[in-house]
């Protein structure tokens, strides 16, 4: 049966060829006898699998060696708490830019534990800008941002200078869409199931200072120290979702790592933003210079709610048709989205672009 074009926001596409590789190794991981999904996390195969998928996220990342790497669950969500609980110690207060949905949650979170400053928002415009930041408190214990907002579609292409604060970064749904500075960050975390591989693990990167200001006395598995202390295998890890991370990872490395996967992003991008800059029923809502590479949220020009939300709810019966599926805006925006992650070929890009032209000459 013919692959679709999958636009979700996650989890998402992965690549083809990891896909088949998996399937390939299904029954019977290299000589072990076993599934990956069957086999103990104390076992040879596994400690190679959980340590390669260290190594080669390293490399991939350039992570220097005074950061921790952690496989993690709980999600990106989980996070949002353990992030304030281990580091929101020692002032008790943190800054946040309020960006989105994300950005909320996370800060949400950490209201529950401490004093929250936000820096800057960009609510008043319905997230489509990243706003500048002012009022910033060097005494705070961290700053807080989201890199890319998978939902309103923006993107922190130069990251915020915050002096000597840490700076905490949800990379969720940007990690690796092009090439970012690790050292600028003291802690960066993702869920998986964008651009690493299915959901069920979270990349936890943390500068190994951090580790000082955690607290006595956290519950154990919510303790960054815990994680570290035991490589990320405290309690039965997500071991085949790591395995799937690891082979993602070999795929970004055989591309050509970040440089290249940017190099195509942007391709795939500038495809799409450009034909909503010149369409005459389809724009962007988002300001060109923070738009995201991963996700593209879309409306119509249309005016009246109604004839709008009838015109989207017929694009995105008549593109899920044409195996142009998920494009859907996320339930909170309306509206359509595009989410083209690394593992979106560029042939995605133009069959959605073919489709919009068309779909555009039939209704305006
Ligand atoms: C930027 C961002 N942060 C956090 C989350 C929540 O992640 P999870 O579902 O892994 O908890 C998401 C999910 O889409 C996200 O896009």
């Amino acid at each position: 049966m013919k692959r679709f074009y999958n636009f979700s926001a996650g989890p998402s596409m992965l690549p083809e060829s990891v896909l088949r590789k998996a399937a390939d190794e299904m029954l019977c991981y290299e000589a072990s006898g076993q599934s990956v999904m069957e086999m103990s996390h104390r076992s040879k195969p596994f400690e190679a699998i959980i340590a390669g998928a260290e190594a080669l996220v390293r490399q991939n990342m350039a992570i220097p060696d005074n950061y921790h790497v952690l496989f993690l669950q709980g999600g990106a969500s989980l996070q949002f708490h353990m992030l304030p609980l281990n580091f929101m110690t020692l002032n008790k207060k943190a800054d946040f830019t309020l960006t989105g949905t994300w950005a909320q949650k996370a800060l949400e979170e950490a209201q529950k534990l401490g004093s929250v400053n936000v820096v800057g928002s960009s609510k008043d415009k319905k997230w489509s800008y990243l706003p500048e930041i002012t009022g910033a408190d060097p005494e705070a214990d961290y700053f807080h941002i989201c890199y890319n907002n998978t939902i309103e579609g923006t993107q922190y292409h130069s990251i915020p200078d915050v002096g000597n604060v840490p700076l905490i970064g949800d990379i969720s749904s940007g990690v690796l869409s092009k090439q970012l500075d690790v050292s600028r960050f003291a802690v960066l975390y993702a869920g998986a199931q964008k651009n690493l591989g299915p959901s069920g693990v979270t990349l936890v990167i943390i500068r190994k200072d951090m580790m000082e200001r955690i607290p006595g006395g956290l519950p154990a598995m919510l303790n960054y120290k815990t994680h570290a202390d035991n490589q990320s295998m405290y309690n039965t890890p997500p071991c085949y979702p790591i395995y799937m991370f690891k082979l993602v990872q070999e795929w970004i490395r055989d591309m050509g790592g970040p440089e290249e996967l940017y190099r195509q992003n942007e391709q795939k991008a500038r495809l799409l933003y450009d034909f909503l800059d010149s369409s005459s029923l389809f724009f962007s809502p988002v300001e060109k210079s923070v738009r995201s590479l991963m996700n593209v949220p879309f409306l119509t020009t249309e005016t009246d709610p109604e004839k709008a939300d009838a015109l989207n709810k017929k694009f995105v019966k008549e593109s899920d048709a044409a195996g142009l599926v998920n494009l859907a805006g996320h339930r909170s925006v309306g509206g359509m989205r595009a989410s083209i992650y690394n593992a979106m070929p560029l042939e995605g890009v133009e069959a959605l672009v073919a489709f919009m032209k068309n779909f555009e000459a039939q209704n305006s």
